[in-house]
């Protein structure tokens, strides 16, 4: 274990000092741990009251009501098995009935062959069980400059691996596939990678073309005699409202990549299925070196063994509704009405950036973005953590601020309320401009 002090975040430091004495009680995992109070749960604290919110990672209707499915809700009068273990891999026939759905979403699925998904506790749970099976010290995990704050809680401060950032977006808005490249042959023998799309916080899906730079990227970088975990973080998934976006996740053209290249997808109820308090989750796992059935009962019995060792298994009643409603024949016609909600609120983006050129021209330049929950964009000239507070200040408005970025959550904006966010966010800009 490395000196847990060359990389300790200054919020575990101050926990340290608080703890005093009991702190010398605590392992080195212990000492890295804290709460990030400052990131996005903070700033969602601070918006917590204003009239237009546009802080959060889940969505609502627009009448502020959570947006969630009949099938989903209808289910909570279940079966008394519903209280009975699932245990540590799953609910057997809802990781049948998800993995069906999986290859039914992305046809490309359905000719690689890979595990039988293990339930966790929602992508956060996959993630940390990810982490725990394949990162060491030594290695590194590589994540793009753009990307959710909660990976290097996981990967570095709970597990205790490095973190190597890569530059997402080249000056023309294309991914930077070179910047992965290059990222991924740096110093060390293994890597884990984290490809999020549609991604948290830009919003952003790779084109046809991009796709394909990115599976070639990686593939190259492994040649240099690297071992590769690639981690599809599908979230979001099928959130896209552009045509010409890649459509599918990539995790089976990592599975049929190369032998020194394994794929995990994380998926689940949380985002997709707008059901975030639920905390379902799948972790898959495939690769070219999955050539016999038993590789996979083992690789499921890795990652159900971590289960085991933590939370001994998923709610078995969050298992029994996720179940339910995939099963009920409303749930497909459910699901598309709510997208139908989520495209609206990017249409009306879209026009409002028509409407006005001025807000583009002066106040912000919008990051690429084509799907999923959000948006970001890049104040001209002023401080972006100076915007958020005016906008909380004057404005009654919440956005989040990540890596020199504002955030927009349009998903949980009435769409008639979103030209009123843009205006606020053009104001707070231009004044801070002229101040
Ligand atoms: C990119 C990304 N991955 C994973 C998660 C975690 O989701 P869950 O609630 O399923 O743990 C989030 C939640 O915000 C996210 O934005």
């Amino acid at each position: 274990m490395k000196d847990p002090d060359s990389t300790l975040h200054p919020l575990a430091a101050d926990l340290n000092a608080k703890l005093g004495p009991v702190a010398e009680f605590l392992s080195a995992t212990g000492k890295r741990m804290y709460f990030p109070y400052g990131g996005i749960l903070g700033q969602g604290a601070e918006a917590k009251e204003c009239a237009l919110n546009a802080t959060i990672g889940m969505a609502f209707e627009d009448d502020n009501t959570a947006l969630v499915m009949d099938s989903f809700k209808k289910a909570i009068n279940l079966d008394k098995k519903a209280y009975l273990y699932a245990g540590s891999f799953g609910l057997q026939n809802l990781r049948e009935v998800w993995k069906g759905l999986q290859m039914q979403k992305n046809p490309s699925m359905a000719k690689v062959q890979y595990s039988l998904p293990i339930v966790t506790s929602a992508l956060t749970h996959g993630l940390r069980v990810c982490a725990e099976l394949f990162a060491d010290p030594e290695d590194e995990l590589v994540i793009p400059d753009l990307s959710w704050d909660n990976y290097e809680l996981i990967f570095r401060d709970a597990v205790g691996c490095k973190i190597r950032k890569f530059n997402t977006f080249m000056r023309t808005g294309k991914f930077d596939a070179e910047s992965l490249k290059t990222a991924l042959q740096s110093k060390g023998d293994k890597k884990v990678l984290i490809l999020n799309f549609p991604n948290n916080p830009t919003g952003y899906t790779p084109t046809e073309e991009d796709a394909k730079n990115i599976v070639a990227a990686v593939k190259t970088a492994v040649r240099k005699n690297k071992k590769v975990v690639v981690v599809l973080d599908d979230a979001y998934f099928g959130l896209v409202y552009e045509p010409g976006v890649h459509k599918e996740s990539l995790f089976a053209d990592f599975c049929k990549a190369d032998d020194r290249i394994i794929a995990v997808k994380l998926d689940g109820t949380t985002k997709e299925d707008y059901a975030w308090g639920l905390r379902i989750g799948f972790a898959s796992f495939g690769g070219k070196l999955f050539t016999e059935p038993e590789q996979f009962k083992a690789i499921e019995a890795k990652a159900a063994g971590n289960v085991r060792s933590s939370i001994s298994n998923c709610s078995s009643l969050g298992q029994h509704i996720a179940l339910n409603a995939y099963l009920d024949p409303q749930y497909q016609k459910q699901k598309d009405k709510k997208f139908a909600v989520l495209k609206r609120r990017y249409d009306m983006v879209r026009k409002i950036f028509k409407e006005h050129p001025e807000y583009t021209k002066v106040a912000f330049r919008p990051m690429p973005f084509n799907s999923g929950y959000f948006m970001c964009v890049k104040p001209i000239a002023v401080d972006p953590e100076a915007v958020r507070k005016l906008l909380i200040r004057k404005y009654s408005t919440g956005v989040i601020v990540l890596s020199g970025l504002v955030r927009i959550s349009f998903s949980t904006v009435p769409t008639g309320k979103l030209r009123k966010l843009f205006d606020n966010l053009y104001r707070a800009i231009c004044e801070l401009q002229t101040a």
